[in-house]
């Protein structure tokens, strides 16, 4: 995929959107791989077992509102530093972003702080309970070194989990189809990773396992979701999540798009703005079963975790 030419632009906007009765969609299904039997970090940790309430966590998310879970108990819901903070007084929480962008009004037990993720850390070795990063694809040039601080700032027994998804549009049944609007989106992806250096293919590549497995961790349980782009599947879980992904995608598309269509295709404004046009109307078509695979990588500090 990455060795083709540019595609060439579109040059006018497309027609609305089709209106037709869509097509039967498959179900995405979730795949549960590589000694996937431990429990994932997020709900060995949320669960709350009435031992474990008044444990002492010192707890660590990179990015803004970084802690989160789609646990038994939470369902699918994101669920914030602020909110895991609330929930565990008596954990220390720290969250860090490389940007000032974290809310004011914050519970006690939870500090932000400004800080890049890709320096050294400074919090010492052996010191979280809890380690977590999401959707930080893009953004990271040396996963290894990422995930060798973790492995080392994080305490005997501790967990580290990973949350990432592609930047690649996939389908199962052909529905985003070769030189479509979908299909230049992931490679524009993909090879602005490689341009600026910072691989938006981490799931694809398998990079979160095969970097903690050389950091020295064990146990490491792999679970894999497709998030479907729109409402299409049967499912109503994978529907709800297809509704928001798509919400989220089309508030989002410019300022994705403008930045990295320009540079990776060299595209002008006005190309861009036609392709946003085509795409808008492939994500809203009910016939594109358009998903992202995203992976959730849980990973344990040797010996395993036992909250006690
Ligand atoms: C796509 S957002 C994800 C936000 C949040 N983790 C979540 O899952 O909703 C990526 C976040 O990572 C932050 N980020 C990017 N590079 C970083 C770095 N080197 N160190 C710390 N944070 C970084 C960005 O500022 C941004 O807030």
């Amino acid at each position: 995929m990455s060795d083709k030419a540019p595609p060439s632009a579109p040059t006018t906007a497309p027609a609305p959107a089709p209106t037709e009765t869509p097509a039967p969609a498959p179900a995405p299904a979730e795949l549960v791989s590589a000694g996937a039997s431990a429990p994932s970090a997020t709900s060995g940790i949320l669960e709350p077992e009435p031992a474990n309430e008044g444990q002492s966590l010192v707890v660590f998310g990179i990015g803004r509102e970084t802690v989160s879970g789609s646990d038994q108990r939470h369902g699918p819901e994101r669920l914030g530093c602020s909110d895991f903070a609330d929930e565990y007084p008596n954990a220390e929480v720290i969250g860090t972003d490389i940007s000032p962008i974290q809310p004011s009004w914050i519970p006690p037990n939870l500090r932000f702080e400004i800080d890049d993720a890709t320096l050294p850390w400074t919090f010492g070795s052996n010191v979280f309970d809890y380690i977590h990063m999401r959707y930080l694809f893009g953004s990271i040039s040396d996963w290894q070194a990422l995930f060798d601080q973790a492995y080392a700032a994080c305490k005997p027994d501790g967990w580290v989990e990973s949350f990432e998804m592609s930047s690649v549009a996939r389908s199962d049944d052909d529905s985003v189809k070769e030189g479509s609007a979908l299909e230049t989106w992931s490679e524009a992806f993909v090879q602005g990773g490689k341009k600026f250096g910072r691989s938006f293919t981490i799931v694809d590549e398998d990079v979160q396992q095969k970097c903690m497995e050389k950091s020295g961790f064990t146990d490491i349980a792999v679970k894999d979701i497709k998030c479907p782009i729109g409402p299409w599947a049967r499912e109503k879980k994978y529907k709800e999540m297809g509704m928001y992904s798509r919400a989220a995608l089309e508030a989002d598309i410019e300022g994705y798009v403008l930045m990295m269509f320009s540079t990776v295709f060299g595209w002008e404004k006005e190309q861009i703005q036609a392709y946003i046009a085509l795409l808008r109307r492939q994500i809203r078509d009910p016939n594109v079963h358009c998903y992202y695979r995203m992976r959730i990588s849980n990973m344990v500090y040797p010996p395993s975790l036992v909250l006690k």
